[in-house]
């Protein structure tokens, strides 16, 4: 059986459901090429600051069998370097820009920025970095990000969407979904980010995997794929006129197939994509195509959001 794996959201058309998550080969042109030159369906670059950054010590990120953990600290190239990329781009891909600034003034000083030049492309605004020494994740924080909201409302007149961090309480979800579902102009979520402040530790030399902030770091991967898609799930339901983009824990095509059947719109591929380069696009491309085949689904939309419960 033919299966389509194509979509089209807010304008805007994919082969596939397939792409990056930020912070995974999205710093450097070079990075951000090979994904568009790959099987994914979109790209999106390493969330940026106003002016580049180093980031936190190394060693920030470690993979172990389950996922991994990092605490990279936003190294990126600061923002003109990925607006300026966004400028010259010609993949005929949608390109999204993550955007974080140290402060809601940073923010709205680039996406002032990003409004002016009329780029070809979408911000995702990181709501959840949670490695920032001394800085909590905003979307932990709902009277911070209704003012974030309101203030970015303001200043960017386009379709945008945010990096939420995970939620783990159904009171949560429904206070977030109502704050978010008041923003027209926000028209997607993306969900999740890494569960922040996980402690992983070698067992063999009683020492933490990674140096930042006492070895405490974002956890991706196998840890994290049962929240990740509790969070696509929730905000699906809760926010039908938005878009959720799923992210966590996506490895093969069977952990994509669940993201979509809880009803991301589209998937983001983190800790698999960093350990396995580009070439997993294709294979996870591959196997979700034959899955559906299986299963006797010809598009995404027989069975996105069809999750059954007992
Ligand atoms: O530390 C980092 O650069 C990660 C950012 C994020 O997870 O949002």
């Amino acid at each position: 059986m033919a299966v389509d794996l194509s979509l089209e959201w807010l304008g805007m058309r994919m082969a596939s459901p397939l792409y990056n998550a930020s912070g995974v080969m999205c710093r450097t042109r070079e990075e951000l090429d090979a994904v568009a030159g790959s099987a994914a369906g979109a790209l999106i670059t390493k969330s940026c600051t106003l002016t580049p950054r180093e980031g936190n010590p190394e060693p920030r990120y470690h993979a172990t069998a389950l996922g991994s953990i990092n605490s990279m600290g936003l190294p990126n190239e600061g923002y003109p370097y990925y607006f300026d990329y966004a400028q010259q781009f010609d993949y005929r891909k949608p390109l999204f820009v993550s955007v974080s600034g140290m402060s809601l003034e940073d923010n709205l000083f680039m996406l002032a920025d990003l409004r002016d030049r009329h780029l070809p492309c979408l911000p995702e605004i990181n709501l959840s970095c949670p490695n920032l020494p001394g800085k909590p994740q905003l979307a932990y924080d709902f009277a911070a990000t209704a003012e974030a909201l309101e203030k970015i409302s303001q200043v960017y007149p386009g379709a945008f969407g945010v990096k939420l961090p995970p939620y783990f309480d159904p009171v949560h979800f429904a206070q977030m979904a109502a704050l978010l579902n008041r923003f027209e102009g926000l028209r997607f979520v993306t969900c999740i980010n890494s569960v922040g402040n996980g402690l992983l530790i070698d067992l063999a030399s009683e020492t933490t995997l990674i140096s930042p902030k006492g070895g405490l770091g974002g956890l991706g991967g196998d840890y994290v794929l049962p929240t990740a898609l509790a969070n696509v799930r929730e905000f699906a339901r809760l926010m039908p006129d938005k878009h959720v983009i799923g992210c966590g824990g996506i490895k093969s095509g069977a952990e994509a197939f669940m993201h979509i059947l809880c009803g991301a719109t589209a998937v983001q591929i983190g800790t698999c994509l960093h350990e396995e380069g580009v070439g997993a696009f294709a294979r996870i491309q591959h196997e979700l195509a034959e899955l559906m085949a299986q299963k006797g689904y010809q598009c995404l939309a027989d069975f996105r959001g069809r999750l059954k419960t007992l």
